[in-house]
């Protein structure tokens, strides 16, 4: 067999790496071996990755010399920001900027980045349906990782970039799942207004990532917009009624509602539905299932994640 070529994957404890680090587990006798990237290769989590088979290595996207060491001799380096444990654009664009600067240095020849998309492109910080965030964002989470593609293609190693959709596990442990409402039943809320949302299993998105380096150079510079399933809210609160075995309501939260929700970030995640509606089409457009598909031949739709996860969703 040849010398498997090594792929280095930040986050590898998170829901994105870790599906990678699993699929290229998962495929022995494929092109790549896995090196996992954590700042702490000593917890539970690191110790389980290296159980399975994986390299575990040290590496600290606020510590840019630590990816020298992490992306050193590797093909391929996947990279993702984790937004939600700071919130502040300004960090994930720094830790984005370190990481892409780290490929460039460390010789990597293909470097998938997960990016989503800067939304002021599409619709600028003047226009009076969305509150500016944070002084020059319309959805920071979003916008800084789009702004971060351009450090990618000027100072990084050659670069793919993936843009996920809404994780489908946002229904359990971000309790987006449906809750009871009055009379017995239960109602999924969500401000999608009256649009479809493209949704995904976490796991897929990183054995999209796999499908990526798998393809290697043909797909440097291509954007991979992936989804699982598109579906309205009328349409997942039906297959939750299936899964559920209970009634379940659709309710579509105003935006400045959801925005006012009491939970930190709940205002980027009002803009950043806003966005996806105001944008329509396009947006739609932006996240495939038959990209997602032919980059992963397992992928879910929502159905079956529904069967296999039903159990794990925190409803009453
Ligand atoms: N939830 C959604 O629906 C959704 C959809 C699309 C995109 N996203 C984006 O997905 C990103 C998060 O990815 P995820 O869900 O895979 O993450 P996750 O499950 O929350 O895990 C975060 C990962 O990031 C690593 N990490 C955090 N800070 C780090 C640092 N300074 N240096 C190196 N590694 C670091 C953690 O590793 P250690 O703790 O082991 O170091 C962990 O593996 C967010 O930026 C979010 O905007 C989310």
């Amino acid at each position: 067999m040849a010398e498997q070529k090594i792929i280095a994957v930040v986050g590898a404890t998170g829901a994105q790496g870790g599906g990678l680090v699993r699929s290229i587990l998962a495929e022995q006798d494929g092109p790549f071996a896995v090196r996992a990237i954590t700042r702490k290769p000593d917890s539970d989590k690191g110790q389980a990755l290296a159980e399975l088979g994986a390299e575990v290595v040290a590496g600290d996207a606020d510590d840019p010399a630590s990816l020298d060491a992490a992306f050193a001799g590797a093909h391929g380096a996947f990279c993702v920001t984790a937004f939600w444990e700071h919130l502040s654009p300004e960090r994930e664009y720094e830790q984005a900027t370190a990481m892409a600067r780290a490929t460039k240095r460390a010789g990597v020849e293909h470097v998938v980045w997960s990016t989503l998309e800067d939304t002021r492109l599409a619709i600028p910080l003047d226009d009076p349906r969305m509150p500016v965030l944070k002084g020059k964002y319309n959805v920071p989470h979003f916008d800084a990782k789009g702004e971060a593609d351009e450090v990618f293609a000027s100072e990084g190693g050659p670069t793919s970039y993936l843009m996920a959709a809404f994780y489908w596990e946002n229904f359990i442990y971000f309790g987006a799942g449906p809750r009871p409402g009055e009379g017995g039943n239960l109602v999924l809320a969500l401000p999608l207004g009256g649009v479809k949302l493209p949704g995904i299993a976490a796991a897929d998105i990183g054995k999209c990532a796999h499908g990526i380096f798998r393809r290697g150079a043909a797909a440097v510079g291509e954007r991979f917009g992936i989804a699982g399933e598109v579906l309205s809210g009328d349409e997942m609160a039906a297959a939750f009624e299936k899964a559920l075995g209970r009634e379940v309501r659709f309710y579509d939260v105003p935006f400045d509602v959801y925005r006012a929700f009491d939970f930190p970030g709940a205002d980027d995640m009002g803009n950043m539905f806003q966005y996806q509606a105001l944008y329509g089409d396009a947006f739609l457009d932006s996240r495939d299932v038959k990209t997602a598909r032919a980059l992963n031949p397992e992928l879910l739709d929502f159905e079956t994640w529904l069967a296999q996860n039903a159990e794990r969703i925190p409803i009453d």
